[in-house]
């Protein structure tokens, strides 16, 4: 595709991604449009692998893509969902989700993808923010569901997947998709309107709703050819479930504007269930994560060896710093080195990575795409700094993929713009080759398995405990997850410790927020640092957590 970095630099660029999909730049469309019906002319072929943990697989071609599409928002349509209204979706990655999500926006309408595994508290801040009108689910969700909206007048229909006994509000969506017509023609949305809302954890308050447009999918389709290297002939497998944005844009998005098959895969983390979906649907190109990546590292390279892996000939991965000892391990079990990208929710897509056509450094995120712009900035006057300096990581903007705006929080989408830069509110460095290196966040947001966790939401729910009347998460840094959450705890005066209140600290969360937010350690003590004006010093618990110096303490009210 290109001989070096230089140039792709040179010869790609966004309009690429415009011309990619068949249209130029300035041109009003919808994505569902040119993701789904574009490729529906003959001969068909497959969109969609569907397989299940318990051994179910499907086939879905782009035709069936598409009518699942138009079904619902044929649904949608009748019951009064308007352009611009959010739709939200709490399920697995099964075909009903991609149909539930290609559905909302070929009707112009915001989808709202929700992580299935969340708790009633997760669910909750979302639809209460996003002022959804309806969420699309499962019927086994139900019941955390009904939880989730409790006081919550704004949803006005629940529609339901598989049967269940229903109640005031909720409609069986089986039964209306059977009688819904598939001719639903894209509603013709301009290039800026919405389309796609995914919440984000912040150090502060709840998560933010990242919200995305219709041209979103310029930045993924020419990411998912150059990066993700995709070729016609691909069978692509992108481990991130859609409930996240790696899962939407490479998950839905990218593959299907390039006309490539895709597998989605149901089903826990399980090294030889993951290499069995690598040999028998041939996948040969895989994004995953690093965490995914350190699990099936600790299986060992044995269970690797069971199986013909040799059909894979490009990986990729995201969400978290990828250490070196995970490429070389890689390397020798698929042969294949592991190209690192880095992007963030709101970046929408691929913005710093590794090429095929590029020598990797290991530990290094790559540099940035063509039309990127990236820099590290000093702290104070925000001007770039030298190769090898540390600050802040930053983004020039304009790219078709970005964001645009936090929902119903213009203040801080503003504050994120600072002296002509986008800030990413990461910490890196750049070298003399110009290689970008991941050194932090520069908040407290834990960064773990590659999901992003606000401390803020973890000690909203442990307060709701009535033993407890101070909380503070912070991450620390762990062989297997990357970072896993700790808190500390003040509890009553009159209340015990014991094994019992952890556990039921424990339940609550994985209740509220999600499994993947139960923290790996939680500490009882009788006091909390804060600063003078009465915030808690995450930062300062955490040093003495770890050991570490704990830096300056001026602020410390001690
Ligand atoms: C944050 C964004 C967009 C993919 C999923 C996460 C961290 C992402 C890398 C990487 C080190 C990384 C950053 C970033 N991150 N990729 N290759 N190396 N850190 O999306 O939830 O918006 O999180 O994930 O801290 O800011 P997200």
């Amino acid at each position: 595709m290109f001989d070096s970095y230089e140039q792709f630099r040179a010869d790609s660029g966004w309009e690429f991604g415009y011309e990619l999909l068949g249209i130029r730049p300035g041109d009003d469309f919808n994505a569902c449009d040119l993701i789904l019906d574009r490729h529906c002319q003959a001969p068909a072929k497959t969109a969609l692998i569907s397989r299940t943990y318990q051994g179910e697989r499907h086939e879905f071609s782009f035709e069936d893509m598409r009518e699942g599409a138009a079904r619902v928002a044929s649904v949608l349509e009748a019951m009064g969902v308007q352009r611009g209204d959010r739709v939200f979706v709490l399920l697995e990655p099964l075909p009903q989700l991609f149909d539930a999500i290609m559905g909302t926006i070929r009707l112009g309408a915001i989808a709202g993808p929700i992580f299935a595994a969340f708790g009633a508290e997760a669910i909750r801040d979302r639809l209460q923010d996003s002022g959804a009108r309806v969420l699309i689910t499962a019927a086994h969700h139900l019941p955390k569901v009904r939880e989730a909206l409790q006081d919550l007048p704004t949803v006005e229909q629940v529609l339901v997947l598989g049967s269940a006994t229903l109640q005031a509000g909720e409609r069986s969506l089986s039964q209306l998709l059977e009688g819904a017509s598939a001719e639903f023609q894209p509603y013709a949305t301009a290039a800026d309107d919405p389309m796609l809302l995914h919440y984000s954890s912040g150090t502060t308050g709840k998560p933010k709703g990242i919200l995305h447009a219709h041209r979103a999918i310029v930045g993924h389709a020419i990411t998912t050819k150059v990066v993700l290297d995709l070729r016609p002939d691909d069978i692509y497998w992108c481990t991130a479930d859609p409930g996240w944005v790696t899962g939407t844009s490479y998950g839905i998005f990218g593959p299907w504007a390039n006309h490539v098959t895709q597998v989605a895969y149901l089903g826990g983390f399980m090294a030889e269930k993951w290499y069995e979906v690598i040999e028998q649907e041939r996948v040969t190109v895989w994004y995953t994560s690093p965490t995914a990546l350190r699990l099936l590292m600790r299986e060992g390279v044995a269970v690797a060896r069971q199986r013909d892996l040799s059909s894979l000939r490009h990986i990729c991965s995201v969400g978290e710093p990828l250490n070196p000892e995970v490429i070389r391990w890689a390397y020798e079990v698929f042969g294949l080195m592991v190209h690192d990208t880095w992007w963030q929710t709101e970046t929408g897509c691929i913005q710093i990575s590794n090429y095929p056509f590029m020598p990797i450094k290991p530990g290094s995120m790559g540099r940035p795409f063509a039309g990127t712009e990236a820099a590290v900035l000093d702290c104070e006057r925000l001007e770039p700094l030298r190769p090898n300096q540390e600050g802040l990581l930053a983004l020039r903007p304009g790219w078709p993929s970005m964001f645009k705006t936090y929902w119903a929080n213009p203040d801080a989408y503003e504050a994120k713009f600072r002296n002509g830069w986008y800030l990413t509110g990461d910490r890196a460095y750049m070298d003399e080759e110009g290689y970008f290196w991941f050194v932090a966040r520069d908040d407290d947001v834990i960064n773990t398995s590659g999901h992003l966790l606000g401390p803020f939401e973890l000690e909203s729910v442990l307060l709701q405990h009535p033993a407890i009347v101070e909380a503070a998460a912070f991450g620390v840094p762990a062989e297997d997850a990357g970072e896993v959450a700790i808190a500390y705890v003040v509890l009553r005066r009159d209340q015990e410790t014991g094994k019992e209140l952890l556990r039921e600290l424990r339940t609550l969360i994985r209740r509220q927020v999600g499994s993947h937010a139960v923290p790996r350690e939680i500490v009882v003590t009788d006091h909390l640092p804060r600063t003078r004006s009465g915030k808690i010093m995450r930062r300062v618990i955490r040093a003495r957590h770890l050991g570490l110096p704990t830096g300056d303490l001026s602020a410390l009210e001690e």
